[in-house]
């Protein structure tokens, strides 16, 4: 998108933790990154994310979805923000909440989600226990773009995670979530550099100009 202009304005979506917010922050430190975290939002007050956000000084937002009448009230509400802050690309880090149509709409093609399993594998939620349950050999990660399904939209990039026999799902989220932490960063910077084109269900990276 950039090649060579302003960098990309990012706003991420987080409900917890933040550790991939974390990991794309650390990435915007360098002056060569093609992108920036200009304002993150979370469903959540508590969460952890905000603090991160505001510990760089990048606006931080909460949107309780109790003060709307129904989702898609609460999605516009998602869209102004991310419109007021002039944000070129979405970025959803571990948050809980299916967007309605609108928003996918409102960003098509400009959303991005991580998520804990090597999709079609294992969508949803506790990606890494389904995985230990249904007993795979390998999981991973996945970055792909967000359409109106869960976590079906093109893929865009994936690492694979040996599972050991002695894993436990924290054990493996953790090896995941290192995964995830690269991952994220790469697939912004792509972005960025207006190398992704997507064609029908596949992603194709172009090589650098
Ligand atoms: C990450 O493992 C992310 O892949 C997962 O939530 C975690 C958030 O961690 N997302 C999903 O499961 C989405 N379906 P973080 O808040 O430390 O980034």
């Amino acid at each position: 998108m950039t090649r060579g202009g302003p960098p990309v304005r990012v706003g991420v979506l987080a409900s917890g933790r933040g550790s991939n917010l974390q990991a794309i922050l650390d990435a915007t430190r360098d002056p060569d990154f093609p992108a920036r975290v200009v304002v993150v939002i979370s469903d959540r007050e508590e969460a952890r994310a905000l603090e991160r956000a505001a510990a760089r000084g990048v606006p931080a937002v909460h949107l309780n979805s109790k003060d709307y009448a129904d989702r898609d009230r609460y999605d516009r509400a998602i869209v102004g923000v991310l419109a007021e802050h002039r944000v070129d690309l979405v970025c959803l880090a571990g948050f809980m909440r299916i967007l309605g149509p609108g928003l996918v709409h409102a960003f098509a093609g400009r959303i991005m989600n991580i998520h804990p399993a090597l999709l079609p594998a294992f969508p949803g939620l506790a990606a890494q226990r389904q995985a230990l349950e249904y007993g795979v050999k390998i999981t991973g990660a996945t970055v792909h773009f967000v359409d109106e399904g869960v976590d079906t939209g093109p893929i865009i990039l994936q690492a694979g995670v040996p599972v050991r026999p002695e894993d436990t799902e924290e054990t493996l989220s953790e090896r995941i979530l290192v995964e995830e932490h690269s991952l994220y960063p790469r697939a912004i910077r792509l972005f960025a550099e207006g190398r992704l084109r997507i064609a029908g269900r596949r992603v194709l990276v172009e090589a650098t100009p």
